[in-house]
């Protein structure tokens, strides 16, 4: 492969260009390994990945405190959130223990922790980790899925929360 010669990105342009790719709102959660408290983040990165094997993907911030636990765990459980679940991200994406003490949760098939109410849920198994530059781009294979009733998925864009209005 040809080495490419650096090229200088200044970081808040390119925060602001990546701003205006909308994404989904995905909350990655486990049960800690002692089976003491629900653990886990909001990503922006959740997105599939192939139909055969079922994989989906994510990347995680080297920062993260949660994702060692999130890690550990070995299978969790993706819930892609819905409009009116705001506060259910700022929860999960502060660093803080016990982020799960105000937010609905019910056993997921595969025994994580999953949103109340949320859009979709994905239960995963992590089976690959790429680093890649300040982040680890991970590969899950899809254990189980299926989807809430009636809702709309919670759009991230600009550096705002905002819905998805089907056939808008
Ligand atoms: C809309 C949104 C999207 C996010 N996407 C990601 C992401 O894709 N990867 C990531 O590592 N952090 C992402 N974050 C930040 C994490 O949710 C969170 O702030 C971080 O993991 C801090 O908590 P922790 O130290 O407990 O992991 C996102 C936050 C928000 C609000």
């Amino acid at each position: 492969m040809t080495t490419l010669a650096p090229i200088e990105i200044d970081q808040s342009h390119f925060r602001s260009v990546m701003g205006h790719v909308p994404t989904g709102v995905t909350a990655l959660s486990v049960m800690t390994a002692d089976h003491d408290h629900p653990c886990g983040l909001i990503v922006g990165t959740f997105a599939s990945l192939s139909l055969d094997p079922p994989l989906v993907t994510f990347s995680v911030a080297h920062t993260s405190t949660s994702w060692p636990k999130v890690r550990a765990a070995g299978r969790l459980c993706a819930s892609v959130l819905a409009t009116g679940q705001e506060l259910v991200v700022a929860a999960l994406s502060r660093k803080q223990a016990n982020k799960f003490d105000d937010v609905a949760w019910t056993w997921s098939e595969y025994g994580s922790p999953q949103i109340v109410g949320a859009h979709a849920w994905i239960d995963c198994e992590i089976s690959h980790e790429i680093d890649a530059g300040d982040h680890v781009v991970v590969i899950a294979r899809v254990l189980s899925m299926d989807t809430g009733t009636a809702t709309t998925p919670l759009v991230f864009h600009k550096g705002r929360l905002g819905g998805y209005r089907e056939g808008a």
